[in-house]
């Protein structure tokens, strides 16, 4: 996701949108390369306010730059109207990253937010994505991973969107996304990870291109 970011601003991308940030710190990571482009930050009240007091309490040791904090309650907000609101130009070209949510919602509410932003994004924009799949095979591994979602209900998060990688680039396409890029965990394994870690195989990534057609499925 960082290299899509970095591929973005080196093209000239108008301005940034993190969608369910939580405490991402792409704005501090990369002040350097983002400059002045804009990095709207989009997440819930709550967490958006108590991401701005840890800010405000580390400001010394961060670079000066700031996101614009957008806060949306998805289960009542509008997205569009609230991010028009705070400044976001619908005619720019947009960079989106939208990291370690898809899972936790539903298929329509995936498709509508993807439709939602292909509306609210300029040509040439460009959307970075994680998402979960049910791995299929029998061995011990796979069949604790295939519990996982389950546990992970016990703790509140419940994990309710599996959409296999095969399946993912017609899901996007029809929302007006077109998938650029399916990364499996095998290749994020390969591209990124210097140690003896794993990255779970159940998670893989896509990189999105906005279409300039209508996109063919909504909510
Ligand atoms: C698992 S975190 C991902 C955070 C970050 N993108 C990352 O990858 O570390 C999910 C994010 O979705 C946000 N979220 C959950 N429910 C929401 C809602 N109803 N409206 C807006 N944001 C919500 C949370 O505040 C949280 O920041």
């Amino acid at each position: 996701m960082d290299d899509a970011l970095l591929a973005a601003l080196a093209t000239g991308v108008e301005q940034i949108l993190i969608l369910g940030a939580g405490y991402d710190t792409r704005v501090w990571r990369f002040a350097a390369q983002l400059g002045h482009t804009p990095v709207f930050e989009v997440d819930h009240p709550a967490t958006a306010e108590r991401k701005a007091g840890i800010v405000a309490e580390n400001r010394a040791d961060l670079p000066s730059s700031s996101p614009i904090r957008v806060a949306v309650d998805f289960r009542t907000d509008r997205l569009d109207e609230r991010l028009v609101a705070a400044g976001f130009k619908p005619e720019r070209s947009t960079f989106v990253v939208w990291e370690g949510v898809s899972m936790y919602l539903t298929r329509a509410a995936v498709k509508e937010t993807l439709g939602t932003l292909h509306t609210l994004c300029g040509p040439d924009s460009r959307l970075v994505m994680d998402w979960w799949f049910m791995v299929d095979a029998p061995d011990a591994v796979s069949t604790v991973l295939r519990m996982s979602p389950q546990m992970l209900h016990l703790l509140g998060e419940p994990i309710t969107l599996g959409i296999h990688p095969e399946d993912v680039g017609g899901f996007c396409e029809r929302a007006g996304w077109p998938a650029a890029e399916v990364v499996g965990s095998v290749e994020l394994e390969k591209r990124y990870v210097r140690d003896q870690r794993h990255i779970m195989p159940a998670m893989y990534v896509t990189r999105l291109e906005r279409s300039l057609g209508t996109p063919l499925a909504r909510g």
